[in-house]
């Protein structure tokens, strides 16, 4: 699969964004030049995808570090420090920020000993690696998610975990584009995941450009289309898997794996293992983000609720490792009991 656009890319000294906001009517980079821009773009959902979520709050500290005016080091730590407390402050459930944010902060102090312009260096060499890094484990994570899938099926998926949502051909998506490599026939459907439309459209944009067959549905025909056994797995990304498997990703998904056991139908998890947080250890502790509520009441500055109505918008939600048929990372598959197969990759 040759992915013909950039997610993330740092080009010129300068970090540019494909804007998601606007897809799939306009393909539009936009570059993002200091750290209040990048926290902009993660908050206002320029960007959005756990792994780019990561890889973008990364560039955020190169961005801090090569602006930083500070002429030793402990005023430049500083400097890099609150640089990583706004870009944290923007999304609270993808864990995948922290991970990127501690990766970068872990650089700054075991270096410390360089000059400032060479430490800046090493910090815009650290950002790039992530990114790299990425690449090559959602390439991993395909490689291993390709071999659950058989030649003919149709695969639900739910949400965007594909090329938009990493610097890479993604997770779930990842998982589909290696089966598809390795020639298997595989039709895709994208729940169109209300209110941001992920599925319907970045999933599919993402996936006709890319020349796989995908069929869009709306987020309440999956248990019709499962019964008719027109569906024969699911293949989700996540934004969080507490120690105990339970897996944090996009409102909607706790529901599709419900109808999936219901149906006998395998429900996959595709991640990196940057997304396990072994710090949480049960689901009911990952925090979920409420998003603005005119996601909700309004469709394309459209109302559709009547004026001042109270809703709910919240962004994510948890599916129990009881529902999770296999979560695959790019260290291989893993099957229940979760504790104790996350407790054996982070020891
Ligand atoms: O709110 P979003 O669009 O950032 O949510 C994204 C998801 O829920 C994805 O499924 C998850 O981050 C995995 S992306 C590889």
């Amino acid at each position: 699969m040759s992915l013909n656009f950039n997610t993330i890319e740092w080009k010129d000294n300068q970090l540019y964004l494909i804007d998601q906001r606007i897809l799939p009517q306009r393909e539009e980079y936009i570059s993002f030049n200091t750290v209040s821009e990048v926290a902009f773009a993660i908050k206002d959902m320029v960007v959005r995808g756990a792994p780019a979520i990561g890889v973008t709050a990364a560039f955020g500290i190169a961005i801090a570090a090569r602006d930083s005016a500070a002429t030793d080091y402990e005023t430049f730590k500083q400097d890099i420090g609150s640089a990583c407390e706004e870009l944290f402050a923007t999304r609270p459930t993808a864990i995948n920020l922290k991970w990127g944010l501690d990766r970068m902060k872990a650089v700054c102090e075991a270096n410390q000993e360089l000059l400032l312009p060479e430490l800046k260096a090493r910090l815009l060499k650290e950002a790039q690696d992530i990114l790299d890094e990425d690449i090559a484990t959602n390439r991993q994570i395909g490689a291993h998610g390709a071999t659950l899938l058989e030649s003919n099926q149709t695969v639900l998926t739910h949400c965007n975990a594909g090329a938009l949502a990493t610097a890479g051909h993604g997770t779930a998506l990842g998982v589909i584009y290696s089966a598809v490599e390795a020639g298997k026939n595989i039709n895709v459907l994208a729940d169109e995941t209300r209110p941001f439309l992920q599925g319907a459209r970045l999933t599919a944009w993402e996936l006709n450009k890319n020349e796989v067959p995908v069929k869009v549905i709306t987020d309440n025909m999956a248990g019709h289309l499962m019964k008719l056994g027109k569906i024969q797995a699911v293949v989700v990304g996540s934004d969080r898997i507490a120690a105990n498997g339970d897996v944090a990703n996009k409102i909607g998904t706790y529901n599709v794996a419900i109808l999936a056991k219901a149906h006998n139908i395998p429900f996959y998890v595709a991640a990196p293992v940057s997304t396990i947080d072994p710090e949480t250890a049960h689901g009911d502790d990952i925090p979920i983000e409420e998003r603005p509520h005119e996601e909700v009441t309004n469709f394309f500055q459209q109302a559709t609720t009547p004026k001042g109505v109270a809703v709910h918008n919240p962004a994510f939600d948890v599916t129990p490792n009881n529902l999770v048929s296999a979560i695959i990372t790019e260290r291989g598959i893993m099957r229940a009991p979760y504790g104790e197969a996350i407790a054996k990759l982070f020891n």
